[in-house]
């Protein structure tokens, strides 16, 4: 793991509040009638406006098909890496997670919303409400000196206290200098967990993904798109954290 120097850490500043930025255009523009590529095509348009780099946008060219969006797009059952289409059309009471990153000034930052639109039914309300609420709950754990697990117990004691489940596939991860980097921030305890203290020029990615049946996913044809396995509702909730001299820091609101 490479801590991150001052310097940097600005850097993850700049590059949380342009993402934040484009977020915030993305939840102005989900409504009823648009599509999934249109949305896309916004978010790269504005990524780049402010001077940013879509760091999605080819991510895995290593290791197969990249991923031919500038965000991921992931409707209802889908939980994450759904990839964006013109012919995919957001209607009323859809729960649409957007995931996104951005590189600027050489930093990357990570960040992740669920919307509901319009009207939803009480599952989508409530697993929306429980993902936001964990994720709270997870980063009011955070100090320099708290284990990866003391996050981790409170984003699950809050999801499972409320009968909903948490995916164990998927997980947080460091950020800034790559989208992926160590260490794994997995969003449930486990014995097999590589637990470890956050420290000063730390940067993580916290993204739960809370089902409201059972945590089990897999992923779809199209090698990307991750759906619950018992076509439960799914949400998502990402910010990218840094931990400076100043503290914990939310870069992406
Ligand atoms: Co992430």
């Amino acid at each position: 793991m490479r801590l991150k120097n001052e310097k940097q850490l600005e850097a993850l500043r700049q590059s949380g509040s342009r993402l934040a930025q484009v977020m915030k255009l993305m939840s102005e523009s989900v409504a009823p009638g648009i599509s999934t590529g249109e949305l896309d095509e916004l978010a790269e348009a504005k990524i780049r406006q402010l001077g940013g780099i879509p760091i999605f946008k080819g991510y895995g060219a290593s290791h197969g098909t990249p991923f031919p969006a500038s965000i991921c797009t992931s409707l209802n059952e889908e939980v994450v890496h759904g990839i964006p289409r013109r012919d995919r059309i957001i209607k009323e009471g859809d729960l649409v997670k957007i995931d996104m990153g951005l590189r600027f000034d050489g930093m990357v930052s990570d960040m992740a919303r669920t919307f509901a639109v319009g009207t939803v039914s009480k599952d989508a309300q409530k697993i929306l409400d429980v993902t936001r609420e964990s994720l709270e709950r997870g980063i009011g754990r955070l100090k320099i000196g708290a284990c990866i697990s003391d996050y981790a117990a409170a984003v699950q004691g809050y999801a499972e206290s409320n009968g909903c489940s948490v995916v164990r596939e998927l997980v947080g991860h460091g950020v800034g200098f790559e989208l992926h980097e160590d260490p794994y921030i997995p969003n449930y305890v486990s014995r097999k967990m590589d637990d470890m203290l956050f420290r000063e020029g730390m940067a993580v990615a916290l993204e739960p993904m809370i089902n409201l049946g059972k945590h089990h996913v897999k992923i779809g044809k199209d090698g990307w798109t991750f759906v619950t396995s018992d076509a439960s509702l799914s949400a998502h909730f990402e910010d990218t954290v840094i931990f400076s001299k100043d503290g914990v820091e939310i870069v992406t609101r």
